[in-house]
């Protein structure tokens, strides 16, 4: 037989074959819309660092989530950017907050949507950061319990999920223990287990007005150079009562994402963030790269490190290309 004898050009001859032999494939299931919700109503205002993202209020997010439903969508996170913040962020736990009328009026429009919300006190509190303050130190112990009120409160709002993105040591578990004492156990939490202090945040502080006041973010977020850590803040999460872990960010992680999809059999999720979804964007703007392929092959490519589940701002754009 002629050399070479192995020819994997074969099976990429045409698009029939290549389809045959592909190893993953994206589906509109496998992904999660972030949206920005803020109060009162027939708002829409841009994102300047987001472009084509809005905040919107509670109706106009009802609307969005309709369209993005017909469109083949299956879940949305929502994110809250109230107008007041206060020192400890106590707009978080409120039920007539952005985030649980958003939820009632996406559950009472759209009923088959999943919608997951985000808990974390950067987006209501003055001086930005993911825990209560004193000082300034971000306070560990006195943040659970603020954490824990506001996933009630959204859990109560009729949100399918929760997700704490604060990084406070042993949220997880004071979330579980209040939603179960709130009659809430059906309500899962998605863990944001190995999340990063990261630079690709950038747009997202923008959005959601949650840059911090002073300091960074260094002191409860990991270290980007750790990689071992990012499986021991996973089992801590899963001990701890984690329906869902993930990692964040996504692309510049996906080693993470690969070490701890063996790590654990559990739904893993990872977050495309804000600085990831803007790269493409002035990428493309530039006349750099193809947008639709480009944003394609970075979802696949978080698919096969390891990903059941990705986050991510292109979701309405990709949908009718899946
Ligand atoms: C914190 C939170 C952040 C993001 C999600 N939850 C920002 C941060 O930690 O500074 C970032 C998401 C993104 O960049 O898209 N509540």
């Amino acid at each position: 037989m002629a050399w070479p004898t192995d020819r994997p050009r074969r099976l990429r001859d045409n698009p029939l074959l290549r389809e045959l032999v592909r190893e993953t494939r994206l589906s509109p299931a496998d992904l999660i819309y972030p949206i920005f919700v803020t109060p009162g109503q027939g708002r829409r205002e841009p994102i300047t660092a987001l472009p084509g993202q809005h905040r919107l209020s509670p109706d106009k997010a009802a609307e969005l989530a309709d369209i993005f439903r017909k469109n083949g969508g299956r879940a949305l996170m929502l994110f809250g950017v109230p107008d007041r913040k206060d020192p400890v962020g106590s707009s978080g736990a409120d039920p007539d907050g952005p985030v649980p009328l958003a939820v009632k009026a996406i559950k009472e429009r759209v009923p088959d949507l999943a919608v997951v919300a985000d808990v974390c006190l950067c987006e209501y509190a003055s001086h930005g950061h993911c825990g209560v303050v004193s000082g300034r130190t971000i306070e560990n112990d006195p943040s659970l319990p603020v954490l824990a009120a506001q996933a009630t409160c959204f859990a109560r709002a009729g949100a399918d999920m929760v997700a704490p993105s604060d990084m406070m040591d042993g949220r997880v578990r004071a979330l579980r223990a209040a939603l179960d004492e709130a009659g809430l156990e059906r309500a899962p939490i998605m863990a944001y287990s190995a999340k990063y202090a990261s630079a690709f945040y950038g747009p997202f502080r923008e959005a959601a007005g949650s840059a911090p006041a002073f300091g960074d973010r260094r002191g409860y977020q990991m270290d980007p150079a750790n990689r071992r850590e990012a499986l021991h803040e996973t089992a801590l999460d899963l001990a701890e009562g984690a329906d869902v872990v993930m990692v964040k960010p996504a692309g510049p992680y996906l080693d993470v994402l690969r070490e701890v999809r063996e790590f654990t059999g559990r739904p893993l999720a990872a977050y495309q963030v804000s600085g990831e979804f803007a790269m493409l964007k002035h990428a493309a703007a530039a006349g750099a790269l193809d947008f639709r392929s480009a944003a394609l092959e970075s979802l696949v490519g978080i698919k096969r490190a390891g990903a059941d589940l990705i986050l991510t701002y292109l979701a309405p754009e990709v949908l009718p290309w899946l």
